[in-house]
């Protein structure tokens, strides 16, 4: 592929931080921050000294061994200690650390000293298991309090966890149970999704069956379901029975910083999937002071991440940097829509929700009931919101800056993936923003775009999104596989840069423009035509609400650009809206933006963690094997 990109999404609309929100911010000057992150060193080691360290580190950043790069050496340091524990000490003993809610109306508050003593216990009780520093434990749970205990528990004994999302099926969940090596399980009798219980332990049994590693198993009693264990099999007990009796007290682990934390496992194309690793001090730097910026985290805030904990937006977002920071943090468990598409509004309101932070799938899901469910509710609470996982379509950021924020609050589009552990580009709440990027890199990191030789391109060219300089929470391999850690990430780009694997542009302002996965890239007559902005040029037709599209191979052209497109209700996809849609997306993409079919469906093949997967579709188009469909929704 030789030529740029030349299809451009022409946004020009800016929004400017109004007067509260630069009062309040604990960033006040972008360029004096983006100065102070070019000593890296300096920068991560004055940002690492808000934690309570047993020992500190002698270097901050050890590049001998280039990629795999060690943070703070020789540091001793406890994540749960600092999440948990160096709380109880202080004024926020009877805080809330954890507000946990579901769709059937029902809530449990945990403080953080409530939460302490049932980490302790639970410390304890996996202690008794045999688990030991080093060793992992597997979880397959809802988003519930003993999940957020669980992991914690495990990072509190220096055990790594392996978090499992509820969501995945049978065969997906060996194989990682599998790899991980994990000596423990803990699971639940179920979990609620659309007013159904959903039996997890069930699932479990399934996996269980091909698995040798498991020693026991732990099943929270979490959704009332009547299950029963096979305590003959000598390996199950109920989480209420292991922890009952247990002390309030366990020792805090020591942990180096460069001691594996979690694995984590996520997805690729081909193969099994990748097992990612992060270690513990640098994890900690990178998430809490992230999440303290980007979304200006105050101790009167209640922080809502909707992302589930199976994912990394979990893991870094909804447990670790909330705590961290000693705020409260919201746990949901329920469909956005369910029972009605207001049920997300009405938890903001009946708890006055600060921050929330989503995905452009959970927003392109809502907008198709329109405006009406949002503004039924009172979400003046709400001061910043945010977005993460796919390209934020211009039109689905509008919708939800009107209808939700009431144009006050700004919207943090984060770049970031489960590899970079934390926020990488991303706005601060004083940034000017532009509806469908992420803006700028965060201080301290030196993201760029660059083409095949690692030479950075002009201005409005495509090319590979790459991460210059180490970061605090990068992964620091892929689980037992060094040699695709190094191939995958590190070795497609010359110059020792980080190969993130989307493609991107930079316009005037630098700011980055993120065009999909270069896995979907479209090349059409020569030109190397991202799949975000096509598509976000369909949703920006008052027709349509969501959108994929592939390059479908033509004898004439190479590829052409096949759409497939969801009509809001009430439209028809006939002659005249073909011919519609053509002109518009001509219209906002120029010549380039050649459309071949447009067919109409009803849903999009996506991931369970809700991205588009564009790969299934073009397999069906081309009557291809599907490969990997372990992670597909439905
Ligand atoms: C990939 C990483 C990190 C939490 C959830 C996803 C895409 C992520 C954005 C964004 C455009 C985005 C990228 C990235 N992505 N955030 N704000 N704008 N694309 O984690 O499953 O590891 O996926 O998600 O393609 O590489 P993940």
């Amino acid at each position: 592929m030789s030529k740029d990109t030349s299809v451009l999404l022409d946004e020009k609309r800016v929004f400017k931080a109004n007067y509260r929100i630069v009062e309040e911010a604990h960033v006040k000057n972008w360029e004096a921050e983006i100065e102070k992150g070019q000593d890296l060193e300096k920068y991560w080691s004055e940002k690492a000294e808000q934690f309570e360290w047993f020992e500190k580190w002698d270097k901050v950043l050890d590049e001998s061994k280039k990629p795999f790069y060690k943070w703070f050496t020789n540091g001793k340091i406890n994540l749960s200690y600092n999440a948990v524990d160096r709380w109880v000490f202080t004024d926020k003993r009877n805080k809330v650390a954890i507000l946990y809610a579901n769709e059937n109306g029902e809530e449990r508050k945990l403080t953080y000293y409530e939460l302490y003593r049932e980490v302790n216990k639970m410390a304890n009780a996996l202690k008794n298991l045999g688990i030991k520093k080093g060793d992992t434990v597997s979880m397959y749970l809802p988003m519930c309090p003993e999940l957020l205990i669980s992991m914690l528990a495990c990072t509190r004994i220096g055990a790594l966890h392996s978090v499992v999302y509820s969501g995945l099926s049978v065969g997906a969940f060996v194989e990682r149970m599998n790899d991980s090596n994990a000596k423990v399980l803990i699971t639940a009798d179920g979990t609620y999704r659309r007013g159904k219980i959903i039996d997890l332990k069930k699932i479990a049994d399934e996996a269980l069956l091909q698995c040798s590693t498991i020693e026991a198993v732990v099943v929270v009693q979490h959704a009332g379901n009547p299950i029963t264990i096979s305590e003959l099999s000598g390996r199950e007990i109920f989480y209420d029975t292991l922890i009952d009796g247990e002390s309030d007290e366990c020792p805090v682990e020591e942990m180096d910083a460069e001691d594996p934390l979690f694995l984590l496992y996520t997805s690729g194309s081909t193969g099994k999937p990748k097992g990612v690793l992060h270690t513990t001090a640098g994890y900690m730097v990178g998430v809490a002071t992230t999440l303290k910026n980007v979304f200006d985290i105050h101790d009167g805030d209640l922080w809502w991440c909707t992302g589930d904990i199976g994912w990394i937006t979990g893991h870094s977002y909804a447990i670790y940097g909330p705590l961290l920071l000693g705020t409260t943090t919201m746990i949901y468990e329920g469909a956005p829509d369910y029972p009605d598409p207001g049920a997300w509004w009405k938890i903001v309101e009946k708890y006055g929700v600060t921050k929330l932070y989503t995905a452009p799938t959970a927003i392109r899901h809502l907008m198709r009931y329109g405006s009406k469910h949002p503004n039924l509710y009172n979400l003046s609470s709400l001061k910043i919101l945010g977005s993460v996982g796919e390209p934020m379509n211009p039109e689905a950021w509008m919708w939800l800056y009107k209808n939700v924020g009431k144009e006050k609050t700004p919207i943090m589009d984060t770049w970031w993936q489960t590899e970079t552990g934390m926020h990488m580009i991303a706005p601060l709440p004083i940034s000017p923003l532009k509806p469908g990027t992420p803006t700028l890199p965060l201080p301290g990191i030196d993201a760029d775009v660059v083409d095949e030789n690692g030479d950075p391109v002009a201005p409005g060219k495509g090319g590979y999104l790459v991460i210059k300089k180490p970061w605090p929470a990068m992964f620091r391999t892929l689980y037992k596989d060094e040699k695709r850690y190094i191939d995958v990430y590190w070795n497609k780009i010359p110059g020792g840069v980080y190969h993130a694997g989307d493609i991107a542009r930079k316009d005037e302002d630098g700011y980055i423009w993120i065009q999909g996965r270069s896995d979907d890239v479209l090349n059409i007559a020569g030109h190397r035509v991202g799949t975000s902005e096509v598509e976000s040029a369909f949703v920006s037709h008052p027709a349509v609400v969501e959108c994929a599209v592939i390059g479908k191979s033509d004898p004439i052209k190479g590829q052409v650009i096949k759409s497939f497109i969801i009509l809001k209700e009430g439209y028809q996809l006939n002659t005249k809206l073909i011919e519609n849609l053509q002109k518009h997306v001509r219209y906002e993409l120029g010549p380039v933006a050649v459309l071949g079919e447009i067919q109409q469906v009803d849903k999009l093949p996506k991931t369970r963690s809700g991205k588009i997967m564009r790969r299934i579709l073009r397999a069906q188009e081309e009557g291809e094997d599907l490969g990997d469909t372990s992670t597909l929704e439905d």
